[in-house]
């Protein structure tokens, strides 16, 4: 076992993992930071992305002695401390950007990344930037106008469903 410290959502933690210790299972397991949801553990699917040093990185792809050192953010990072939702979230659930919600994590994550790289993209912009994540239940086109809300664009011509 191996010490790995990092700064999480602000706080510096600390914990003893294995080389093979993927991120995602250090933030769920040693942080219980349970919002960083696993769906694949392949590279596949997106859920588990978080920010590594201010990017959007699928945690299952990264080992935990690689984040030694780094700033993460996860999604328990984007709420208010009071709960109060940030504009992506909100935007989410005005436009119904959701279903389950085991994707919601993962894909406001990486639309806080597109946003932070991108203040005002196209439908096509966010299209393409969330290709690598999955979403099984919502067809995308509310994930789109969510995106689009929280960026301050009219979301009258995203594709309906
Ligand atoms: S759990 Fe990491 S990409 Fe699916
Ligand atoms: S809302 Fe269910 S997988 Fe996206």
């Amino acid at each position: 076992m191996t010490k790995v410290t990092m700064t999480v959502n602000g706080k510096s933690v600390s914990g003893e993992v294995e080389g093979r210790t993927l991120l995602s299972t250090f933030v769920r397991e040693n942080l219980g930071l349970t919002g960083t949801h696993v769906g694949c553990d392949t590279g596949q699917c997106g859920a588990c992305t978080l920010h590594v040093n201010g990017k959007s990185v699928k945690s299952c792809n990264m080992f935990a002695l690689e984040a030694d050192g780094a700033e993460v953010a996860t999604i328990e990072s984007m709420a208010a401390a009071d709960g109060t939702l940030n504009t992506i979230q909100q935007a989410f659930q005005d436009h119904h950007g959701l279903q389950c919600g085991f994707c919601t994590p993962g894909m406001v994550m990486t639309a806080a990344s597109l946003l932070e790289e991108n203040p005002k993209p196209t439908e096509q912009e966010i299209r393409t930037y969330l290709s690598g994540n999955i979403c099984r239940c919502t067809g995308y086109h509310n994930i789109v106008k969510a995106i689009m809300a929280a960026s301050g664009q009219d979301v009258s011509a995203v594709a309906a469903e």
